[in-house]
C-alpha cells in the first residue's frame, strides 16, 4: 500500500458574520448564555444565492494552488456534506464542472459532522491501493439553510463554511490510521425529519417546520463526550501510539465544553487542542476540515507532527484519524 498524505489545504468562509448580539435581537437568548454554554461568539453565514458548491469552489482553488496541482490532474473528488446545493446531483458533480476537473470520479458522503473524516478515509483507500493518484476531499456545509431561526435551542449553534484538502502519495508520514463507526439506533435524536422519501416536502411539512435540524442537545452532549473519547483511544491504539505522541488534536467543533471534556478525559493539555468554534460555530463536516486548514496555515502543524482528527455527529456516527504531517 502507498503512503498517502495531505499535500495542500484551502479554507473558505462566507463574508457575512452573524454575532451573538445579532441573535439576541432574533430569539430570546443572550451572548452570556451562548458563550458560556457553547464557546461560540460569532459564525459566518452565506449570502442569498450562495450554495455549498460555491464555498467548495473557493476552498478547492486554494487547496489546489497550495498543492501545486491543476484541477485536470484530479482523478477523485469526495465531498462530505448534509447540505448540498440540492438533493441531487452531488456537490462533487457540480464542483467538478466548476473546477474543470473533467477526469475526476465524483461523489458525496453523508456522515454529518464526521463526514470529513469519513471522506478522508474513503479517499485514502482509493489512493493507497493505487486506483487513483490525486484526490480532492472537502467538508462543506450551509447549515443555516436548515436552521430554524425561531428555535433558540439550535439556531445559536450553526454556521457555514468549507475546508478542502488535496491527497496524494507522500514519501513519509501521511494518514497512519482511521477509525469509523456508527450507532444507528440513536438516529432519532438528531435529524431533519422531512424532505426525504419517508416524508417528502408538502405544505404541511413546511407549516410544521419539519425541514429544519431537530436536536436533543442535552442527550447528545454526554454521548458526544464518551464517543469522541473512545474513538480517539481506538485510533491511537491502531496507530500504536499514545496521547504523548500527539502534537495537536483537531476535534469536531460542536461545543467547546464537549471538546474540553474529551481533552480532560484523555489527559491532553488545552494548548494541544485546536479550536475555531468561537469564530465559526458548528459547521458539521466543515468544522474539522476548516480547523485542520487553519491549524496548518497558522503554523500550528509542522512537518513530522502527529495530528489527531476526532469527530462525532448525526447518525450517530463518529470518525477519528491519525496523520503524520
Ligand atoms: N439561550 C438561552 N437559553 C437557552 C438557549 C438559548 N439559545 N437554548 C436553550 N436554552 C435554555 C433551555 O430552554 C433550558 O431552559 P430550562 O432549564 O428553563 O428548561 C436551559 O437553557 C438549558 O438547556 P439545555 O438544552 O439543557 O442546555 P445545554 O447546557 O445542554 O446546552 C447545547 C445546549 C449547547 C445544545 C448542548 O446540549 C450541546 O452542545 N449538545 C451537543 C450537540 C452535539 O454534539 N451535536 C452533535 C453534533 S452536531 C451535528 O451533527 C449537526
Amino acid at each position: 500500500m502507498k503512503k498517502i498524505g495531505i499535500i495542500g489545504v484551502g479554507e473558505y468562509l462566507p463574508k457575512k458574520i452573524l454575532t451573538n448580539a445579532d441573535l439576541e435581537k432574533m430569539v430570546d437568548t443572550s451572548d452570556e448564555w451562548i458563550t458560556t454554554r457553547t464557546g461560540i461568539k460569532e459564525r459566518h453565514i452565506v449570502s442569498e444565492g450562495e450554495a455549498a458548491s460555491d464555498l467548495a469552489f473557493n476552498a478547492s482553488n486554494l487547496a489546489l494552488a497550495d498543492a501545486g496541482i491543476k484541477a485536470e490532474d484530479l482523478d477523485l473528488i469526495v465531498v462530505a456534506t448534509i447540505t448540498g446545493d440540492m438533493p441531487f446531483p452531488s456537490v462533487a458533480s457540480i464542483l467538478q464542472n466548476k473546477l474543470g476537473a473533467m477526469h475526476a470520479a465524483c461523489f458525496d458522503i453523508s456522515a454529518a459532522c464526521a463526514g470529513f473524516v469519513y471522506a478522508l478515509s474513503v479517499a485514502n483507500q482509493f489512493l493507497a491501493c493505487g486506483t487513483y493518484k490525486n484526490a480532492l476531499v472537502i467538508g462543506v456545509e450551509v447549515l443555516t439553510s436548515v436552521t430554524d431561526w425561531l428555535d433558540r435551542g439550535t439556531c445559536v449553534l450553526f454556521g457555514d463554511g468549507c475546508g478542502a484538502v488535496v491527497l496524494s502519495e507522500v514519501k513519509s508520514g501521511g494518514i497512519i490510521s482511521s477509525y469509523l463507526g456508527c450507532d444507528g439506533s440513536r438516529a432519532n435524536i438528531l435529524n431533519m425529519p422531512a424532505g426525504g422519501s419517508r416524508c417528502p416536502a408538502t405544505h404541511e411539512t413546511v407549516d410544521k417546520r419539519m425541514h429544519y435540524i431537530k436536536m436533543q442537545g442535552n442527550e447528545l452532549f454526554k454521548i458526544a463526550v464518551n464517543t469522541m473519547t473512545k474513538a480517539a483511544l481506538v485510533v491511537l491504539e491502531q496507530a500504536k501510539m499514545t496521547f504523548a505522541d500527539v502534537d495537536l488534536i483537531i476535534p469536531h467543533q460542536a461545543n467547546a465544553r464537549i471538546i474540553m471534556a474529551v481533552a480532560k478525559k484523555l489527559g491532553i493539555p488545552e494548548d494541544k487542542v485546536y479550536l475555531n468554534i468561537e469564530r465559526c460555530g458548528n459547521m458539521s463536516s466543515a468544522s474539522t476540515a476548516t480547523a485542520l486548514c487553519e491549524a496548518v496555515k497558522e503554523g500550528r502543524v509542522k512537518k513530522g507532527d502527529i495530528i489527531l482528527l476526532d469527530a462525532f455527529g448525526a447518525g450517530l456516527v463518529w470518525g477519528a484519524s491519525v496523520i503524520q504531517w
